[in-house]
């Protein structure tokens, strides 16, 4: 090494330098990335939409779900349920296969909200902000309808 050219071992100085370089701005631009991509999920921000539009259309009184999930609470207690029935695709239940045809009530799940839900319960299941989440005004009308897109 100690004789190689002056001007050769510059450039190897140079390059260790640069790959050092990388290396660290990749480390700090992965700790950006799972900053952002893990924000608090909270229930009535994030998850309450999801419950209202595919779930409490069954799961609220009256109807055929064996227990509520309108309220916080309802949800924070079946948090570690509702987000194994989810990711299995055990609920919402009955449905036609994913195809091609969309229904206008598809009540499905997408896969980005079932990891938001997984998220949610292994945060904590926080609540959130009450004034980020209103109740949907045609599920509080009454039926299935629980959204129509
Ligand atoms: C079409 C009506 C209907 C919809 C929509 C529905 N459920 Fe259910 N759910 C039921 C019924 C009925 C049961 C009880 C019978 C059963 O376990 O199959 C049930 C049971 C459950 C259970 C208990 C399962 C167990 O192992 O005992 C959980 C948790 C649940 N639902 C969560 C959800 C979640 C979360 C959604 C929305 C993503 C949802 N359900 C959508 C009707 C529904």
């Amino acid at each position: 090494m100690s004789d190689l050219p002056k001007k050769f071992r510059g450039h190897l100085v140079l390059l260790v330098c640069a790959a050092t370089v990388g290396a660290i701005t990749s480390i700090t631009t992965a700790q950006e990335k799972t900053a952002t991509a893990s924000p608090q999920i909270t229930f009535n921000r994030d998850i309450a939409p999801i419950l209202y539009r595919s779930c409490a259309g069954c799961h609220r009184p009256g109807e055929s779900g064996p227990f509520s999930l309108l309220a916080y609470a309802d949800a924070k207690a079946h948090a570690r349920q509702i987000a194994a029935v989810t990711s299995s695709r055990f609920m919402p239940p009955w449905l036609p296969e994913p195809g091609a045809l969309r229904f206008a009530d598809d009540l499905r799940v997408s896969e980005d909200d079932i990891a938001r839900i997984q998220a949610w319960v292994q945060q904590g299941g926080w609540r959130g902000m009450p004034v980020t989440f209103r109740r949907s005004r045609s599920l509080l009308k009454g039926g299935r309808s629980v959204s129509r897109m």
